[in-house]
């Protein structure tokens, strides 16, 4: 996806490879709980599992923590930019008061198992700021620091920060933490597996059957008999009461930079203007640091990708000076509808399914809470934010308003509309080496990649989940699916679900 020459992908990914893969199961399982996924809500639910002495088995598609984990930016905040003015409003204040108990309690929590297994993640203490710059955004940062400090968060407005820019103002809330995603959690994966816990990688979950025991079906022909099933697929890949109509797939990009120490920002940044940014620093070693800068958030499947990373790219130079570009890459988030995520009962008739998902950017801390909220659940425990996070939760419009409206228009206009003619109808002349195209060929409408070589590659174009069509990323080379989020390589394979059957391959 690196457009410059030397510019490498995710950070996090590059200063902690994966090693040897742990392989897929050889034969049927029997477990007491399979949690499908190895990210931060996957591994964190199975983590707290095993430590109550449940047999768990981890089921990851592709390897662990490598997927949206991989990519974040790694706060760990109980700030989500304007949060709890909103949840105020919509949840009323035991809801805001209860959402930052839970958050602050997940990076507490985070902390303690840092020192407890004595996990070296380059943690680092520090204040999380919303900004803005336009004096017009400053209203709604003091209502935010109002509603923040009201929930309960050691939240402030304030005009200074260690930013090279002025700012007409902030909240700040103290005491948060920033640390590398991946160390911790593959040393999380290690504690796990020496408790006795299985992670399996390589390994698609592709079938559930709910009941007693429950039966999961994978691409490699096995099959796993659990009691209990947590869906952590970041997009469930199984969704039996309609997740999908509360759920808003959006893209982010992150550039990355080095920066000498006395240079960068020590806390942690995010403005909703300018279709937000967010910055924070990591320790990178010879009196530099990596300044990181996330923002230019769209909807899958948008093709103007690359002016976008120049313009994330352009931002980051105009407010920090003495930048060396190093790393870029791009990370996916679900927006809920009413802004909480979805953390329970996986359908109204669940009894022994469950599913994480709609973390809205926020998935380190939501993760963690996300994690420890499901092994309560399931050990029968009271959690005063059970409710809150419920996926039982009823939509309602005072809530969820426009934005679920906006996202079923969204969805409409793909699923129905790109059925309609006209299609977009390039000749396959006019595909440029390493671009790609939706054409119709003998009526069906299909992706036509053209490799850097001039060879074409044509895949179905309809999206093995539900059926809108997919449109091509040609910055990340990806055709990605506008409706929930799915990506697939080129030649079809997954690159990330809900979808979880390759592009059907076609003959041109
Ligand atoms: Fe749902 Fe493509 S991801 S239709």
């Amino acid at each position: 996806m690196n457009a410059d020459a030397g510019i490498r992908g995710s950070y996090w990914i590059e200063s902690a490879p994966p090693g040897e893969p742990a392989p897929p199961p050889s034969g049927d399982l029997v477990v007491d709980v399979a949690v499908v996924g190895g990210g931060i809500a996957g591994l964190s639910t199975a983590w707290e599992l095993v430590r109550q002495g449940r047999e768990v088995a981890v089921l990851e598609a592709d390897r662990l923590a490598a997927g949206v984990t991989g990519r974040t930016t790694a706060k760990l905040s109980a700030l989500h930019t304007l949060v709890y003015d909103r949840l105020r409003r919509t949840r009323g204040a035991e809801g805001a008061r209860l959402y930052a108990q839970s958050q602050s309690a997940a990076i507490s929590h985070a902390a303690e198992l840092v020192e407890e297994l004595d996990i070296d993640c380059d943690w680092e203490e520090a204040a999380a700021f919303t900004y803005a710059e336009n004096p017009r955004g400053v209203g709604e940062l003091r209502a935010e620091a109002e509603a923040a400090r009201a929930a309960g968060l050691p939240a402030s407005f304030v005009t200074d920060t260690d930013l090279p820019f002025p700012v007409a103002g902030a909240v700040r809330v103290r005491e948060q933490a920033q640390f590398h995603p991946r160390k911790y959690l593959l040393a999380l994966a290690d504690d796990l597996r020496r408790r006795g816990g299985a992670v399996h990688e390589g390994t698609r979950v592709v079938g559930l059957t709910e009941g007693e025991p429950c039966v999961l079906s994978t691409d490699t022909g096995v099959s796993v008999r659990a009691n209990e099933v947590v869906v952590a697929t970041h997009y469930p890949v199984f969704d039996r009461a309609l997740l999908f109509t509360r759920l808003s797939p959006r893209r982010e990009l992150v550039v990355a930079a080095t920066i000498d120490e006395s240079r960068a920002p020590r806390d942690m940044y995010i403005t909703p203007e300018q279709g937000t940014r967010s910055v924070r620093s990591a320790p990178y070693g010879d009196g530099k640091r990596l300044l990181i800068v996330t923002g230019e958030h769209f909807t899958p499947g948008t093709t103007d990708v690359e002016e976008r990373f120049a313009r994330l790219s352009a931002w980051a130079t105009d407010h920090f000076e003495g930048l060396t570009f190093t790393h870029r890459w791009a990370t996916q988030d679900n927006e809920s509808t009413d802004s909480v995520p979805l953390v329970g009962p996986l359908h109204p008739g669940s009894r022994h399914t469950y599913v994480v998902t709609g973390f809205g950017g926020w998935g380190l801390s939501g993760g963690i809470m996300a994690g420890c909220l499901l092994s309560d659940l399931m050990a029968g425990r009271d959690v005063p934010w059970a409710g809150l996070y419920d996926p039982r939760r009823l939509c309602s419009v005072i809530r969820e308003g426009t934005s679920f409206l906006k996202h079923q228009a969204h969805v409409a206009r793909h699923f129905v509309g790109d059925r309609l003619p006209p299609l977009s109808r390039p000749g396959l002349q006019d595909i440029a080496p390493g671009d790609g195209a939706v054409v119709r060929l003998d009526g069906h409408p299909c992706a036509v990649h053209r490799d850097e070589d001039g060879h074409l590659q044509t895949v179905s174009a309809t999206c093995t989940h539900l059926g809108c069509l997919v449109a091509f990323n040609r910055a990340e080379q990806a055709w990605e699916c506008p409706c929930h989020g799915s990506r697939f390589a080129p030649d079809g394979r997954i690159l990330q679900g809900p979808a979880v059957r390759p592009l059907d391959k076609r003959d041109i």
